[in-house]
């Protein structure tokens, strides 16, 4: 049986894992958040000590790490690493910057790939993340370039640090996604960047459900079903 594949790609902030989580409900897909996966390596490659922006101290640890995808029972994605729930853990605002480092170096991106491919051919997925469109899934049904303001997307990671009792400057959070925008789209491994044939849709001035609108509008006209 063929399985459907959306690829959302896009900075960080812009809504993909929100909108691809509400999307992929409706839709009963599958939601693969990838950022999680490079997160969970950042994690665990800071937990032994070791300097996330270097090759050298990193790719050693990839053989240790045993990472897997579960799916609660409200659907969500769960991260397993060497058998701990690492779901909320990844989730520290200092993830993120490991999570970047690590996923600029090519081992680690090859180590992750065929994790991520393996899913899309036993599933109908829609999968979020900064290269799927144009390296894991090149052949995907849609692909949507989602993208935001930093100001709006600033104000966005703010709210949700704060919901989870973590103040942040609104200055602060701005610099950082600034800055990790530019490492994840100058990096020479997969960079961020907008496939060819991505639509682009831009959330700056929409809402949660008018977003989630026009990302069904579209897999509506594109996908027959
Ligand atoms: O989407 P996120 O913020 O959880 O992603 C964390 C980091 O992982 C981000 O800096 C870019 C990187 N990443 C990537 O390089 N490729 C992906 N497919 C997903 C995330």
């Amino acid at each position: 049986m063929s399985h459907y594949s959306i690829a959302i790609d896009g900075p960080s902030g812009a809504g993909k894992s929100t909108l691809a989580k509400a999307l992929a409900a409706r839709l009963g897909f599958l939601y693969v958040d990838t950022g999680a996966i490079y997160r969970t390596v950042g994690l665990y490659v800071a937990r032994q000590g070791a300097d996330c922006g270097k090759e050298d101290e990193v790719l050693p640890h990839l053989p240790n790490i045993a990472l897997s995808l579960t799916y609660g029972e409200d659907g969500l994605q769960h991260m397993l690493l060497n058998g701990e729930d690492v779901t909320g853990a990844i989730r520290e605002n200092q993830v993120s910057r490991w999570a970047s480092q690590v996923s600029a170096i090519p081992g680690v991106r090859a180590f992750l790939l065929e994790m991520q491919r393996d899913l899309a051919r036993r599933h109908s997925v829609i999968m979020d993340g900064r290269d799927i469109g144009t390296v894991v899934l090149p052949q995907a049904d849609l692909k949507i370039f989602l993208t935001a303001s930093v100001e709006q997307r600033a104000i966005r990671r703010c709210k949700e640090l704060e919901e989870k009792g973590q103040s942040v400057p609104l200055e602060t959070v701005k610099a950082e996604i600034a800055q990790r925008d530019y490492d994840d789209s100058h990096r020479a491994a997969a960079p961020l960047r907008q496939a060819e044939d991505a639509v682009v849709v831009d959330t700056s001035q929409l809402n949660l459900e008018e977003s989630l609108e026009a990302l069904y509008t579209l897999v509506k006209e594109r996908l027959q079903l």
